[in-house]
């Protein structure tokens, strides 16, 4: 019989797995470098009316990859992550503050952000509302709320139901992270499989987040003006490889097009919000 996890469970999960996985977190992430960098500070740059900012906090900051996205853009650099060893990480020159808090409970002063980030992180969360009510606490009146890279349910449920086409590069590479990372974890990060499933509870345990249903948990946290973007059809990667940028983006701009019908395509969601004034 599996065990139902409690949140120590998931967070001491968190803490062992970033702990071990530290070291090798920026060479493993292809989020990290890349297109996706710029994809992000784009995002950035749009959710604050693309003027600058003042203080940034990211949460679950880990080696500060949106430290490093947001540095032209905010004035000011904060990381909340509670994982010690991962966070020393996080590259000096930045001049980044990094507290070594739970999210759920900072001591950031109230009303005292412009921005806040979660990039890859909600769904390593054991409860989504006392974290997000802490971001809503921080952010000013006003303030811009960005999450990105959480998965979308309806992919990872459609993919596990096609794991008949073996053999078949583009089921293979995306099969790779939705049904079979705890192997590839264990395999090659020597992460135990429970660890590595507590760890990412609400991807691996439950499954990801209902578009519609993570932009009602954010309204009813008090944010406004809440989109649930969708992100990465199913083998973008290889697309963009294979027949290039123009045609990778031409096909995104279709499927976003014909959604919600083309939901399951789209592995990742992407949150703007705001803290109404
Ligand atoms: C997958 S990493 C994401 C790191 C970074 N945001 C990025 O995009 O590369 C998730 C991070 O969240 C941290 N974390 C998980 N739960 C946390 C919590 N409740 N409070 C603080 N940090 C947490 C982990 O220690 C880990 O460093």
């Amino acid at each position: 019989m599996t065990r139902v996890l409690t949140k120590r469970d998931v967070e001491m999960a968190n803490q062992e797995f970033h702990r071990r996985f530290a070291d090798r977190y920026d060479e493993d992430n292809q989020h990290i470098g890349g297109p996706n960098f710029q994809r992000v500070h784009d995002d950035i740059h749009s959710a604050l009316g693309n003027r600058p900012a003042g203080r940034l906090v990211d949460l679950g900051t880990g080696t500060g990859f949106m430290l490093r996205v947001c540095q032209d853009l905010c004035s000011e650099l904060i990381g909340v992550d509670f994982t010690a060893e991962i966070s020393r990480l996080v590259p000096e020159d930045l001049h980044a503050r990094v507290l070594i808090e739970n999210t759920e409970r900072t001591s950031i002063e109230p009303a005292s952000a412009d921005l806040i980030t979660a990039y890859s992180f909600l769904h390593h969360l054991f409860d989504l509302e006392p974290t997000l009510r802490e971001a809503h606490r921080i952010l000013r009146p006003g303030g811009a709320l960005y999450a990105g890279m959480d998965p979308n349910k309806r992919f990872w449920d459609f993919l596990k139901t096609h794991q008949d086409a073996r053999g078949n590069p583009i089921i293979e590479r995306e099969s790779r992270v939705v049904t079979r990372i705890e192997k590839v974890m264990e395999d090659e990060a020597g992460i135990e499989p429970e660890i590595t499933a507590a760890a990412e509870y609400q991807k691996i345990v439950l499954g990801g987040f209902e578009p519609a249903a993570l932009q009602q948990r954010l309204e009813a946290v008090g944010f406004v003006d809440v989109r649930v973007r969708h992100d990465w059809f199913f083998g973008e990667a290889f697309a963009r490889s294979e027949l290039g940028d123009a045609v990778a983006d031409g096909i995104a701009r279709h499927l976003s097009a014909c959604l919600p019908a083309t939901s399951h395509l789209f592995k990742y969601l992407t949150v703007f919000a705001r803290k109404p004034c």
